[in-house]
Formats: C-alpha cells, sequence, structure tokens
C-alpha cells in the first residue's frame, strides 16, 4: 500500500497523517488515496494497451460515485450486476458502450433499463435469461448484445463463497450446452451474440486458472466460429490478487504475457473486469478503540468499527493488516482480539493479533478496505454506516457523508404519520 507510509512515526495517506484525518472527519471512516487507485489504473492500462482491451471496473467492489467518476474520467468502463449499479456507472459519467452487464438474476426491469441505455453488452448466464432478454429486446425494439457466461468448471483456488467458475456453482452455463444455446441465440432476431464471458472467483493469486479456463475457451470460440457464429469479444473475468498479507499475487504484465498468444492467436477483442486490484489497496478503515477489556486472560480492543463496517474477516475468514496509526514505541502485547460493538462473537476484525500495546482512544488503520467493504456494509444493529473521504495529495473531502441516526429511519412509517 504505497500511497499510505510512515513518516516520523505517523501513518499518512499522501500527504495527509491519517490521525489528523480522524480528528477531522471522525471514526469510523474509509480514507482513499487517489494516487493509490490512478497508479493501479495506470498498471492495469499499461500491462495491457497492446490489446484492443476494454478494462470494465467492478462496481460491485466499490460503488461510491466519486470513485466510479475517477475511474470514467481515466477511461475505465463499468462491470455491473444490478440495475442499482448501472444507474451509478451512468450517473457518474462512464459510457454506455463500456458498459457489461453479468449476474445471475436479472431482472425484467433491470433488462429493460440496461437495453434502453445501450449498454456494451450482456453476460447472458442462462437460456432462460436468454429467452427473456430477446423477447424484452423484441418489444422494445432493441437488439441486444450478448456474451454467454461459460462455467468452465475451473477452479480459482480461492475461498469457497468467492469462487464463480466451478462445477456446483450457480454461476455462468454448464460447458456441455453452450454451442447448443449459442446456436439458439443466432436465431432470434434481436439477440446479437458477439462474444463469451467467463468470471473464475476472486482473489486469484496465480496464473494457472487463467492458463485453464483459456484451454478451454479458445477451443470453445473456434469451434463457435467454425459454426458461422461470429465471436469478436472475449470477457475473461477473474479477480486479480492482491497482498493483505504476504501473498504475492502475480502482476498485470505476467498476465499480459500469459494471455498474449492466446488471444493473439483467436484475434478477438478483449474485456477484463477488476475491481479489487484497482482499489482493495487503496483505503484504509480508521477506527477508535473505545474500550480495552480484559476477560479470563484475553484482551479485546474493543472499537467503533464493526462487521457492518468490514464483514469480510467473519465472512471469509479474510485477514487484514491493523495498526495504529502512531507509533508510540511500545513494545508488543500479548495477542488481543479486535473486536467491534454488534452484539454478535463473529464481529471481529481480527482475532489473536500480535499488538502494540494501545489504550482506549487510540486510532486504529485497518489495512487494504478499498474493495468489498463498503459496499458490502449494512445498518446492522441501527448503526449508521461510515463516511468515505477521499485524499488527493494534501487535500481531502467528503465523498459520502456519515448516515445519521434520522438517516436509518428514512423511508419507515409510523401508524398515522404517513
Ligand atoms: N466480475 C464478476 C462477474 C464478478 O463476479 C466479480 C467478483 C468481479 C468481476 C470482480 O472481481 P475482483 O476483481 O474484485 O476480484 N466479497 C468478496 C468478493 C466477491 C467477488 C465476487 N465477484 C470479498 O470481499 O472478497
Amino acid at each position: 500500500m504505497n500511497n499510505f507510509h510512515w513518516e516520523s512515526n505517523r501513518l499518512f495517506c499522501e500527504n495527509v497523517p491519517l490521525s489528523d484525518l480522524a480528528g477531522e472527519y471522525g471514526t469510523p471512516s474509509f480514507i482513499y488515496s487517489t494516487a493509490a487507485i490512478c497508479n493501479r489504473i495506470e498498471l492495469l492500462q499499461g500491462a495491457l494497451e497492446s490489446f484492443d482491451c476494454t478494462i470494465c471496473f467492478s462496481v460491485k467492489s466499490n460503488s461510491n460515485l466519486s470513485i466510479l467518476q475517477c475511474a470514467a474520467s481515466r477511461g475505465i468502463g463499468a462491470d455491473i450486476v444490478s440495475g442499482g449499479e448501472l444507474f451509478r456507472a451512468l450517473k457518474a459519467g462512464i459510457p454506455p458502450g463500456s458498459i457489461v452487464f453479468s449476474g445471475v438474476g436479472k431482472t425484467v426491469r433491470e433488462l429493460e433499463y440496461a437495453l434502453a441505455s445501450s449498454i456494451r453488452m450482456f453476460n447472458v448466464e442462462s437460456e432462460s435469461e436468454l429467452h427473456l432478454l430477446s423477447s424484452i429486446a423484441e418489444r422494445m425494439g432493441k437488439i441486444a448484445p450478448v456474451a454467454l457466461r461459460i462455467n468452465p468448471d475451473v477452479d480459482a483456488r480461492t475461498h469457497q463463497f468467492t469462487t464463480t467458475g466451478k462445477k456446483g456453482n450457480k454461476f455462468g452455463i454448464p460447458f456441455t450446452d453452450v454451442e447448443r444455446i449459442y446456436t439458439y441465440a443466432t436465431e432470434l432476431p434481436n439477440i446479437q451474440p458477439l462474444g463469451i464471458d467467463v468470471h473464475l472467483g476472486s482473489p486469484i493469486t496465480s496464473l494457472e486458472p487463467y492458463r485453464e479456463a483459456l484451454d478451454v475457451l479458445s477451443g470453445l470460440i473456434i469451434n463457435l466460429r467454425a459454426n458461422g457464429i461470429a465471436i469478436e469479444t472475449l470477457d475473461l473475468g477473474g479477480g486479480f490478487g492482491i497482498t493483505y498479507s504476504d501473498e504475492k499475487p502475480f502482476t498485470p504484465v505476467q498476465f499480459a504475457d500469459l494471455i498474449r498468444p492466446y488471444i493473439d492467436k483467436l484475434d478477438c477483442r478483449l474485456i477484463v473486469e477488476p475491481g479489487r486490484y484497482i482499489m482493495g489497496n487503496s483505503a484504509v478503515l480508521l477506527t477508535r478503540i473505545t474500550y480495552v477489556k480484559k476477560s479470563y486472560g484475553k484482551t479485546f480492543y474493543i472499537c467503533d468499527a464493526g462487521m457492518n463496517d468490514c464483514i469480510r474477516p467473519p465472512l471469509y475468514d479474510a485477514y487484514h493488516a491493523i495498526t495504529p496509526v502512531e507509533k508510540t514505541g511500545t513494545a508488543p502485547a500479548e495477542p488481543v482480539d479486535i473486536v467491534g460493538p454488534i452484539c454478535e462473537s463473529s464481529d471481529f476484525l481480527a482475532k489473536g493479533r500480535e499488538m502494540p500495546v494501545a489504550h482506549a482512544g487510540d486510532i486504529l488503520a485497518v489495512m487494504s478496505c478499498g474493495a468489498y467493504c463498503f459496499t458490502m456494509a449494512s445498518n446492522y444493529n441501527s448503526r449508521p454506516r461510515a463516511c468515505e473521504i477521499l485524499v488527493n495529495g494534501d487535500s481531502s473531502r467528503v465523498i459520502r457523508e456519515r448516515e445519521t441516526w434520522e438517516d436509518l429511519v428514512r423511508g419507515e412509517s409510523l401508524p398515522g404519520t404517513g
């Protein structure tokens, strides 16, 4: 996390000490680095520049309008999975021609909205979805550009909850059904089959699953073309891993080197759908220790952020580094549990973590919280969601206000009060 660095025992985001940001905006708060986001985008664009490639940012990883706008202004498209994500992407200025729509459960309303918006491609995940899309497109007098999302039965070697391209997962169309469904698609007047899509899972730290998927997909594309189905785009989804702890994921350049012979041979356009790679290491979650508690010989740092702000540790057993934002020089304490205020024993940010001695009032930074933290946040225990702050050099601004207690009850009503 290069844009988060130490200077005189204080942790900075770009040129701003995180302790100052905690003082100014309160806690819990998500702090994003513009430079980190841009840097990741540039690395991807640099590695993929020799391909006819669209980078579609995965909106589910972080859907804040300012983040999407930052991506859009650098020529990035969007990978969406709902009408709400489409609404956000368009509002942030992402051109519809750079938006691809995946997801197993697209509704009539969502399909209508996406057709009316003239998005680049629908990644269709079942025969019934194809059928529905066709009838809606016909009614609307539109042609739907389509890729079938294939389930290639490749093991992404990641957590079982975030594996998406294996037999038994709900995603994609079984490999054995693909040619038949493409043939059917060509017979539908309002469907234009032009692509193949795959998503393997996330995060992926080795190139092997991509190699396996490319072997399968290349053969398929060649067969489809031999049968007159003009596949011109390959959407190669699979979440590039990042370093949360000591992982050493492949680089975008290594990814490009792996795919080059396949893409050159197939002579096709390419789409990639990274979310975590761009955002994961681009933010921290700041939290204040409310209490230090000892119980039966164990120490708990009880913080004002909890599983409603960052559910990844309990949900996926995910590791996030955690550090005080100021080094005090105090010796490491016994391992501690860093927990939130929520009434569940699954409410933890870290368990048994070696930490320096800390006290009530100290600020901790939970690292690598730019992807799948705010977007998975909830109001559980009626806790307002944290604010989001974007740092750029010396300056910072609120890109999402902290929710209030009033926000929590907005839209609810009591009998007789409307
Ligand atoms: N495209 C599709 C169709 C996806 O399903 C996903 C992630 C992505 C793109 C983006 O993957 P990324 O580049 O961000 O790794 N909540 C989990 C991650 C679930 C990802 C599911 N799909 C987590 O916190 O690790």
